[in-house]
């Protein structure tokens, strides 16, 4: 029988056990709760764009331009395009959408920079919880362990040098080794190295790094997605106010009521992301606070009832004054491991899907409520790929140990709290190179051992993405999206690809 092992347990890993089929023996291991990721947090929902009549077109259409025209085409077009029957035979199976009042038809939200209303949502602003619970229900019938609070931390190889497996630590640190056939990396994304983020764990992604270390190639690792409306104040956040509420009528508003974006982008309060990410830095740089204006708003606590919560928890004055205070933080990244819309790598038998990967989808700014949608496409391709294989005889030679430096907890804290500052909305290369020297310091002044604990690794993965982003930054002499250089306020056309694997030298394996 396949084993299949799953490391992560968003909406790409659940999508992928899903279409895996019935002879197959999968092992998903995940370094928090089976229901703890970003996946089920995502508020607005997911796009839908079946029913356009364009075969997709002006969606993907969307997806290229909010990505500043850095996305692949030959990319976008098909997974749109998968898109469409993976989520229509949901619906059919049973998974039930928000519908309009008549309850009838579907209820299409629209969010930044979509040219039309195409995004589907569950349970109001509760889109990733329903969603990835529904895709929980079905796991049922599946030959499925479930290894919670384990991290995995490196891939085992064969004898013929081929993956087969990974190296992990269970929730006591101790190590265990587990086999297969093929391994599945959904280990989302590594906004959580920002003080303020969105995301659901404390614990910094590491499959970019597993990856680096068998050197896979990366891409775009320093395009870095902060949402413009986080709850709260650039001192203290409490997770997201969806952009749905800006499609449903709220407008951004500093504290004197004046609608900032309307001088800043035709589409106002429903630019792009990065556009608008980057207008209510510049408000917050002049001294002042920025709101969403929710007057025009009817029902809002039915419409938005997490959010609604939240913010009478925190916020209720303002509420009463029809006012939500909003400030940007890391939430999305674009770059991870490159890989085909399959999730296939350079490496047979090891495939990178969802927000982990980068198939070149999202280009330099990701398109509002394209991300469940790339994670649940790429999970079922990369499924398809793997029934389709053959097994082969899997004979483990002796394991490698991994050696990572062990850093320095204040150092690491202190440099970690640098990096919204240095590798935030607004970057330089003057500020970016000082912060690459003490970054390599730390790495420099660390002793590399086979001796490490789970929070060694870490530290370490922390510090080793930050070199890879800030390098990456460094790299790239323009602005485009999400990477916006003062130093070089411009688009240079002919700058594609940042690929880490040119610019990293040191592999610690
Ligand atoms: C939102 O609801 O604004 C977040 C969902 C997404 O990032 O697409």
């Amino acid at each position: 029988m396949k084993k299949v092992i799953i490391i992560g347990s968003g909406i790409a890993a659940l999508s992928a056990i899903r279409s895996l089929n019935e002879h197959t023996e999968i092992y998903c291991i995940t370094k928090d709760k089976l229901n703890t990721h970003n996946s089920s947090l995502a508020q607005g929902g997911i796009c839908f764009s079946k029913f356009e009549d364009d075969d997709g077109l002006s969606h993907i259409q969307d997806t290229y331009i909010a990505g500043n025209k850095l996305g692949d085409m030959t990319v976008i077009e098909p997974i749109i395009q998968h898109s469409h029957e993976i989520i229509q035979q949901m619906i059919e199976e049973g998974l039930t959408f928000d519908k309009l009042v008549d309850k009838h038809n579907l209820d299409f939200a629209i969010e930044g920079a979509h040219s039309k209303p195409r995004i589907l949502h569950i349970g109001g602003d509760q889109t990733g919880a329903y969603l990835t619970k529904y895709l929980i229900e079905q796991l049922s019938s599946k030959d499925l362990t479930i290894y919670e609070e384990t991290e995995v931390v490196d891939l085992l190889r064969d004898d013929s040098n081929e993956i087969c497996g990974v190296l992990a630590l269970d929730k006591h640190g101790n190590k265990t080794e587990f086999l297969a056939h093929d391994v599945i990396l959904a280990t989302g994304g590594y906004s959580n190295l920002y003080p303020t983020n969105s995301n659901a764990s404390t614990t910094i992604s590491s499959g970019h790094i597993i990856a680096y270390h068998h050197q896979l190639p990366l891409r775009h690792i320093e395009m870095i997605q902060f949402h413009p409306t986080l709850l709260g104040t650039k001192s203290d956040t409490y997770g997201l106010v969806s952009e749905a509420v800006r499609g449903h009528g709220g407008f951004l508003v500093n504290e004197f009521g004046k609608a900032f974006m309307k001088n800043i982008h035709p589409l106002g309060s429903l630019a792009p992301r990065d556009v608008t990410s980057r207008a209510i830095f510049q408000q917050q740089t002049e001294g002042h606070q920025c709101f969403i204006n929710i007057e025009h708003i009817e029902h809002f606590s039915t419409r938005f009832p997490t959010i609604y919560q939240n913010v009478m928890s925190h916020f209720p004055n303002e509420y009463h004054n029809h006012l939500i205070p909003v400030t940007p933080g890391a939430h999305y990244t674009m770059g991870g491991v490159e890989t085909d819309i399959y999730g296939r790598t350079d490496e047979q038998h090891f495939y990178v899907i969802g927000e982990a990967s980068n198939t070149n989808f999202h280009g330099a700014n990701r398109l509002a409520s394209n991300s469940l949608l790339e994670g649940l496409v790429m999970g079922h391709l990369c499924s398809q790929a793997i029934n389709q294989s053959s097994i082969r005889d899997i004979h483990m030679t002796n394991s490698q140990s991994l050696s990572i430096p062990k850093m320095n907890t204040q150092e690491v804290e202190r440099i970690r709290q640098l990096s919204s500052e240095v590798l935030g909305i607004e970057r330089n290369g003057h500020d970016m190179t000082q912060y690459l020297n003490d970054i390599q310091l730390c790495l420099k002044n660390s002793t590399v051992t086979t001796q490490w604990s789970k929070d060694d690794w870490q530290r370490y993965v922390a510090i080793k993405t930050l070199e890879m982003v800030c390098l990456s930054a460094l790299n790239r002499n323009e602005s485009r999206g999400v990477h916006f250089r003062t130093d070089y306020p411009n688009v240079q056309q002919t700058l594609q690809h940042t690929d880490i694997e040119i610019l990293m030298e040191d592999i610690f394996h």
